[in-house]
């Protein structure tokens, strides 16, 4: 199966960027977004991107006007009728993901790739709802997609084999690296990395120290990019509170739980950079409190 057009559903954090990766690569693109509001929201954060991509040297102003036509936004699900894959990256919600799979499956080509870029569901829970579990994985993108050289590739029980090699090649053809998970709960990067940021959650629950120094002693101490508050902040303290639930409702260990603050602050609408307000402040524009 030749892949030449790729339907994306979510146009948030991470399929804004997938969306950008996918056209500079020469694919044409359409986006699914549940209403104009969030749709033009995404469009406009891949536009911010690409200008960064220009600015830094990393993209030519001809490739973004080129990458920019290769882009078409809907709301309707019927316009992925005649994509040749699927990478769905919508809200990390095992509900939400099966209710869209059902739909996308009814009108969707029969030999298309399917994939989704879930952080931490089992594939397994995902993949009757596709109506065609053989054709579909996970393509396990991180974030900023742009930047980020990796894609965790996701095997589920009922992937085949040509599903599997298609996926890879697919992600090569983005000049990703890929590395290979078996179907379990946060696959490899987030069944290390949310242990780790959950723990920074716990030290700053229990007034051990505060964000700013355990940032910065894991950036400073460790060499790390970002402190483990800041990611978190980063990733989305929603997106995270999911995984730590997917985790700790499959193994009931308690290393897993989401600690209560975690839970508190997305109760309070508190979801991290997206959303203007996490640990740290982000409403005055370049600059985090
Ligand atoms: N397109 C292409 N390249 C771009 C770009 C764009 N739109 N924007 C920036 N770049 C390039 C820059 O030119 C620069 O390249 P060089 O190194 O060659 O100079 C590079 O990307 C870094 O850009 P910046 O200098 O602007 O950014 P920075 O140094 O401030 O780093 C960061 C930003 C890459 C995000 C860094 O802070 C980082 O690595 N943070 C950690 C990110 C991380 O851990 N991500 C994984 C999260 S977990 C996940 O995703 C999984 C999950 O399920 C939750
Ligand atoms: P986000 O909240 O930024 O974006 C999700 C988007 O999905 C929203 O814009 C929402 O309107 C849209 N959406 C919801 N239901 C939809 C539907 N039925 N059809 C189309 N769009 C719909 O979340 P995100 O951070 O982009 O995460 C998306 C997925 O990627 C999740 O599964 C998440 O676990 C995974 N992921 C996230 C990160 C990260 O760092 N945030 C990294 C890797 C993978």
């Amino acid at each position: 199966m030749q892949i030449k057009k790729v339907g994306i559903l979510g146009c948030g954090l991470m399929g804004s960027g997938i969306v950008e990766v996918c056209a500079r690569a020469g694919y044409d693109v359409v986006v699914r977004e549940v209403n104009d509001d969030f749709l033009k929201r995404g469009l406009d954060k891949l536009e911010g991107s690409m200008n960064t991509g220009v600015e830094k040297g990393k993209l030519k102003k001809e490739e973004r006007d080129a990458a920019r036509a290769r882009i078409r936004g809907t709301t309707r699900v019927a316009d992925l009728k005649d994509v040749d894959c699927v990478i769905e990256a919508i809200v990390e919600d095992r509900a939400a993901k099966k209710e869209i799979w059902t739909e996308i499956g009814k009108v969707v080509k029969k030999d298309a790739l399917l994939a989704t870029n879930t952080s931490s569901i089992p594939l397994s829970s995902i993949a009757p709802a596709t109506g065609n579990p053989e054709r579909f994985l996970g393509l396990h993108f991180m974030n900023p997609v742009p930047i980020m050289k990796l894609v965790e590739i996701v095997k589920g029980i009922q992937t085949t084999d040509q599903t599997f090699a298609e996926g890879k090649a697919f992600i090569e053809s983005l000049g990703k690296t890929t590395i290979t998970a078996k179907d379990t709960p946060a696959f490899i990067i987030n069944a290390l990395l949310v242990p780790f940021i959950i723990e920074a959650v716990r030290l700053v629950e229990a007034g051990t120290a505060t964000p700013e120094d355990i940032d910065k002693g894991m950036k400073l101490g460790c060499n790390m990019p970002m402190g483990p508050i800041e990611l978190l902040d980063f990733v989305g303290l929603d997106t995270t509170l999911s995984i730590s639930e997917v985790l700790f409702s499959e193994f009931r260990d308690p290393r897993y739980a989401a600690p209560p603050l975690l839970r508190r602050m997305v109760e309070s609408g508190f979801m991290g950079k997206k959303s203007g307000r996490g640990f740290y402040d982000y409403s005055k524009k370049g600059d985090k409190r």
